[in-house]
This record gives C-alpha cells, sequence and structure tokens, in this order.
C-alpha cells in the first residue's frame, strides 16, 4: 500500500516502523514543501536516535524536563536555547554551511547572546572601554575587498569581555555601555580604537546548559576574543571574532568558534609609547587584524 492511498481509518495497532511511515506521512500534506522536507527529516532522525539509544521513558521524562527548564530560563536578556545550540556545534554548523568564504575572506563564528542592537557611537581613536577594567589595548586594521581594496565608510561594531572576564551586560551595576561601540572605516578602510585586553571567560553555567557541560565533564570555558561585526553597502556582512593567539583555551573553545585565521597576536609592552600618541607607564597590549569582506550576492563587483 502507498503512503497516498492509507486511511486515516488504519492508523491503528502501528507497530515502530509502520509509527514511522504513519507519521512521515502526516507531514506530507505541508504547504510548504520546504516545511515538509525539513519535518520528514527530522521525524526520521528523531526516530532512529531513539531506537539507537533505546530511550528509556524515565531518560525520556529526563529530556521533557532538561528543554523545559532551557525555555523557563531564557528571557529578553538571556537565551538559553542559543547557549544550547553553540555547545552542541548546532550554531557552527549552520554558519559553517551558510557562510562559505572565498579564500582570503573574512571567516564567520558564533554570534553569541552578548550582542546588543545600537551601541555608542565612537571616532576612530577613542576609547570604547569607557571605564571597562583591564590593561589598555590598541586595536588596528583595515577592512577591504577581495581584491585588496579598502572599504570606506564600512560600519564596524564590537564587543568583549572585560578583565573580569564579563560583558556589560552581565554587570547589572552599569548603566552604561562599556568594551562595546561602533564606529566607521575612514576614507582608507582603516579603524583604530582603544580598548581593554579581552580575557578568557566561562560561557554562563548557572542553568541547564551549564549542568549539560557538568555532567558531561566538559569545560564552559572560552578563549580571549573581541567580536566584531562588519557591514557594508555591496558586501556580506560578517559577524566574527579575533581570538587571542597563545590564549589557554584556544583549541578547547566550549562553543567550537575558534577557526586559524581569526587568531591574532595580541602584544604586549611594558610601558612607553602607546600607538594613540600618548606615554603609558602601565603595560598596555596592541592588536593589529585586516578584515576581508565578499561581494553580497545581489551585487556584482
Ligand atoms: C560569546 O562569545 O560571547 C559567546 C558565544 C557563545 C556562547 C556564549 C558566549
Ligand atoms: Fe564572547
Amino acid at each position: 500500500m502507498t503512503l497516498d492511498n492509507r486511511s486515516t481509518s488504519q492508523r491503528r495497532n502501528l507497530t515502530d516502523e509502520a509509527l514511522i511511515q504513519e507519521v512521515l506521512e502526516s507531514f506530507s500534506h505541508a504547504e510548504s514543501p520546504r516545511f515538509q522536507a525539513i519535518m520528514q527529516a527530522l521525524i526520521r532522525h528523531l526516530h532512529d536516535f531513539l531506537r539507537e539509544v533505546n530511550l528509556t521513558e524515565c531518560e525520556w521524562h529526563q529530556a521533557i524536563t532538561f528543554l523545559t527548564n532551557t525555555g523557563q530560563i531564557s528571557t529578553e536578556k538571556r537565551q538559553e536555547f542559543i547557549l544550547l545550540s553553540d555547545t552542541l556545534g548546532a550554531s557552527m554548523q549552520v554558519i559553517g554551511m551558510n557562510n562559505k568564504k572565498a579564500d582570503g575572506a573574512t571567516e564567520a563564528t558564533v554570534f553569541g547572546p552578548f550582542y546588543v542592537k545600537d551601541s555608542p557611537h565612537y571616532q576612530n581613536g577613542d576609547d570604547i572601554a569607557n571605564g571597562a577594567p583591564g590593561d589598555p589595548c590598541f586595536v588596528e586594521g583595515s577592512v577591504c575587498a577581495l581584491d585588496g581594496s579598502p572599504i570606506p565608510g564600512a560600519l564596524i561594531e564590537i564587543w568583549q569581555a572585560d578583565e573580569d572576564g564579563l560583558y556589560d551586560v552581565q554587570k547589572p551595576s552599569l548603566s552604561a555601555a562599556a568594551a562595546r561601540g561602533q564606529l566607521l572605516t575612514d576614507a582608507e578602510g582603516r579603524f583604530y580604537f582603544r580598548t581593554v585586553s579581552p580575557e578568557p571567560y566561562p560561557i554562563p553555567s548557572d542553568g541547564p546548559v551549564g549542568d549539560l557541560l557538568r555532567a558531561a565533564r566538559r569545560s564552559p570555558m572560552r578563549p580571549a576574543h573581541i567580536h566584531f561585526r562588519i557591514q557594508a553597502a555591496g558586501y556580506e556582512t560578517v559577524t566574527t571574532h579575533v581570538f587571542k593567539a597563545g590564549d589557554p583555551y584556544i583549541d578547547s573553545d566550549a562553543v567550537f568558534g575558534v577557526k586559524d585565521s581569526l587568531i591574532a597576536q595580541f602584544h604586549r609592552v611594558e610601558h612607553g609609547h602607546a600607538p594613540d600618541g600618548t606615554r603609558l607607564s602601565e603595560p598596555f597590549w596592541t592588536m593589529q587584524y585586516d578584515f576581508v569582506l565578499m561581494p553580497s550576492a545581489t551585487h556584482e563587483r
């Protein structure tokens, strides 16, 4: 009997295999072919998984409780499902599939939960730390196209953790953005700003995802990095990080986001003249990174 001529009155006494076929068939009249394909693949993999591990009823209830807790701890400011996706490698898988880059173009990595829209506007040369604690760090670089031509006026959004390993949004006492901001590349496609040196930090582990990591004896740590999101008319937006070379967690990132091409040297200077011309008696860092954007799909260049 084909799926199409099976009547609903026969949806009973289903054996394991017939059950799967019946569930698949229940999605066969969906209006959207894409929705149908996604749901049917999901059903096939879900049932294969259930049968492969021979899931017990107790384990099924545990899974339901885990997902319920994941939803219940999520708020506008805390997205535990994104954290779950990140720690299962699903975020990097989706990013990898959807951001195929030409050789030389800056690679994308996880967005993370700490991005804030409409961050403060700065000029090149400004200090975006705005009081965030940490060693001063002078960042400079450029944004250019695949052929090396500079991209003036590219919008660069920056956010990072401070020396406490915390983002401003994780510090309830802070009322203003810190170690976060946006600026534009100059006429030569260059950007430069002062911030604080980023430190490694644990992803939030006080919820169900933390329980999952502990059950797996996995570290919640991410290597030190600065987040960048770069947009320019006619180019694909890239959301990425620049990681600090030599970080102890560079090869054990809790969310699998590190790429060789995104690792940069952060140079430590004991004291002396900083790139902005000031003289510092304390240690500071410098870091240089050049971003390369892909032309947008709708924009032939
Ligand atoms: C972050 O880099 O901000 C981040 C990414 C994934 C999960 C948690 C934090
Ligand atoms: Fe981060």
